[in-house]
């Protein structure tokens, strides 16, 4: 019945497959496929940036995904603990669980400006069914004012934010059970369709030429080392990964399932929700001319001129902030399951207390975030590489820093530390497919990580 449970040795098992494919999915699409995905793209000149996010998805996020699901598998337990056991099995230093402890802290770190995001959605389900959308009209400065009034607003960002982390924790206190499976089952598909309806209709109101022309047509000129090092984090950040989920996942995974398989199915859908968030999102913002650099805020301009002119628009508008919604609310419950597991598992924690106390903290630390964009001194960092302010420090050191960290050593430990033929039967890949994992986290992984990253260090210390 519980998806997730916090024993040292978990029994419990996904009911099916499909049941692991669709929870690890709503883990993973998120506010980072349709929100973070389009603007950080636009950030970074579009089309290249897309090509090497493609490239690292399929070169090391898949085989990432696939050693952090079968290090959860093998150990049955949560992350830490996972690896310690896997460590101790091979003959290895159990302080090697100091990868599932890095996880946590990227996962708390994340989510404190997750549920920040997570409540501009809400706030625009509320906007939207009152009628301000429509009321806009299309007009993009109208528009422009009511997302500047938001986020200026620290009353209701924190109104916002409060209402979503408590929601995270009462769920989780709970026990996440087959209601939230059902939820995902139901919305997810569903936002699908949405995506495709928008994206259909972006086409024919907007620019999809000039869309399709800024996403898919490299121009490298327009790409610096910092953008790769982007393009390379937001591969583990939209995928979830490092941040301990895939691992607690992996261990309810049923005996017989396909760990390739699964995460290249994931994968998939991951990528195409965000590929269609692009190709919805796009088409409005060439045809309005706003800037494609336009930062966090795009999603929630562009869209909402589109919806201001649409029949039904404000209904439309209403339901799709609804599935923003469920979509982040479902990777928030992942991302604060790997910090209350933590508590539960070192701290000996009840789950509920754990819940309470580790959703508190990152309320807490939320107020930074809610700081930067409503423009209190402290959280103000002009002079740093990093970013302007605290969000953007916060996002950096998470996305860029501290993710493609955990995958590099994931990468190292799976491929380096744990025997080899032990993790070519824990997966039951064919020999074939096993030299190719094998090849992307002893080698690709690691130096392609290990490159980008120091270059872009070297970058920032000038
Ligand atoms: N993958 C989620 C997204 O794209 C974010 C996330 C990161 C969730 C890490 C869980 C763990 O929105
Ligand atoms: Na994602």
């Amino acid at each position: 019945e519980k998806i997730m449970s916090n024993n040292t040795s978990v029994s419990n098992r996904w009911s099916s497959n499909f049941a692991y494919i669709l929870a690890a999915t709503g883990a993973a699409v998120g506010l980072g496929n349709i929100w973070k995905f389009p603007y950080i793209m636009g950030e970074n000149g579009g089309g290249a940036f897309v090509l090497v996010y493609l490239l690292c998805i399929l070169f090391i996020g898949i085989p990432v995904m696939m050693a952090e699901v079968y290090l959860g598998k093998q150990g049955r337990s949560t992350p830490a603990n996972a690896v310690a056991k896997v460590a101790i099995e091979n003959g290895r230093s159990k302080n090697w669980a100091f990868i599932g402890g890095m996880g946590v802290l990227a996962g708390f770190l994340v989510l404190s400006f997750y549920i920040v995001i997570a409540g501009w959605a809400v706030a625009y389900v509320f906007k939207s069914a009152g009628g301000d959308i429509s009321a806009a009209a299309g007009d993009a400065k109208q528009i422009g004012a009511l997302f500047d009034a938001l986020t200026s607003d620290p009353k209701q960002l924190v109104l916002w934010a409060t209402l979503v982390i408590v929601g995270t924790v009462v769920v989780l206190a709970k026990g996440v059970t087959k209601g939230l499976e059902r939820i995902v089952t139901l919305l997810m598909p569903a936002l699908f369709v949405l995506l495709t309806i928008i994206m259909i209709y972006a086409a024919v109101t907007g620019d999809f030429g000039a869309a399709v022309s800024f996403m898919f047509s490299p121009d490298f000129s327009k790409l610096t080392i910092n953008g790769v090092l982007m393009a390379l984090g937001h591969a583990f950040f939209t995928l979830s990964l490092s941040s301990g989920i895939m691992m607690v996942y992996g261990a309810y995974l049923p005996e017989g399932a396909s760990i390739a398989k699964t995460s290249i199915y994931i994968a998939i859908a991951d990528t195409v929700v965000a590929l269609m968030a692009g190709l919805a999102i796009y088409p409005i913002v060439f045809a309005n001319g706003i800037e494609p650099s336009a930062g966090p805020g795009l999603l929630f301009v562009s869209l909402p001129i589109a919806f201001g002119t649409m029949p039904l628009g404000g209904v439309i508008s209403t339901v799709f902030f609804v599935m923003v919604t469920v979509a982040a609310f479902t990777s928030a419950l992942a991302l604060l399951e790997s910090t209350s597991a933590y508590l539960v598992e070192r701290k000996g924690f009840r789950r509920n207390v754990a819940a309470v106390v580790s959703g508190s903290a990152v309320w807490l630390l939320s107020l930074g975030t809610i700081g930067s964009f409503a423009g209190w001194e402290i959280f103000q960092f002009e002079e740093s590489p990093m970013g302007k302010n605290f969000f953007e420090v916060l996002d950096y050191i998470t996305a860029n820093i501290l993710l493609p960290l955990g995958g590099l050593f994931i990468s190292v430990f799976v491929g380096w530390i744990v025997q080899a033929d032990k993790v070519k039967q824990g997966m039951g890949l064919e020999s074939q497919a096993f030299q190719m994992f094998s090849k992307s986290v002893r080698f690709i992984s690691p130096i392609a990580i290990a490159v980008v990253f120091l270059n872009a260090i070297g970058l920032l210390s000038f």
